[in-house]
């Protein structure tokens, strides 16, 4: 008898980890059996424009901890999201929908979902909190 899993994988920066954060990996995981995260590297970071306050092997550490969690690979590039589900022959690719439609193409390969943001928690407006 084979057990057939169901794969999920997420990604993000999830820097300064919040409630947020923790909802959509919940979320993301009771979709299938088995959670995988791309946590983007401060290289990937950088042509995204972005700058996180922890390092990616904080950041990586952290969300690996999540109980919700199975594996964090690294996400160093834009392109690299449908060798990881090949890969990691992943079921469903998950993100929140500040990112709809942004990755309908993979739909080919895997059933794609955008899951709703929690309302007013976002990484930016905790830096900006902390300024004030
Ligand atoms: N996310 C969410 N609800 C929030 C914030 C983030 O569901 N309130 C989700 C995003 O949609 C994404 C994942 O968490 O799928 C990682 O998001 P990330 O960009 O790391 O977090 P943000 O808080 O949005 O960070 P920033 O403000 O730097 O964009």
């Amino acid at each position: 008898m084979s057990i057939i899993m169901k794969k999920v994988i997420t990604y993000g920066t999830f820097d300064l980890f919040h409630y947020g954060h923790l909802k959509i990996l919940e979320r993301a995981k009771k979709l299938g059996d088995y959670l995988i995260v791309g946590v983007s590297t401060d290289e990937f970071n950088k042509i995204k424009g972005k700058k996180s306050i922890y390092p990616f092997n904080h950041r990586a550490k952290i969300v690996e901890s999540i109980r919700y969690v199975d594996k964090v690979i690294q996400e160093e590039n834009w392109e690299q999201k449908i060798d990881d589900i090949k890969k990691y022959d992943v079921d469903i690719f998950v993100m929140g929908d500040d990112w709809k439609g942004k990755f309908d193409y993979l739909s080919n390969i895997c059933k794609v979902i955008y899951l709703p943001r929690t309302p007013n928690i976002e990484t930016t407006e905790i830096k900006i909190k902390c300024k004030e």
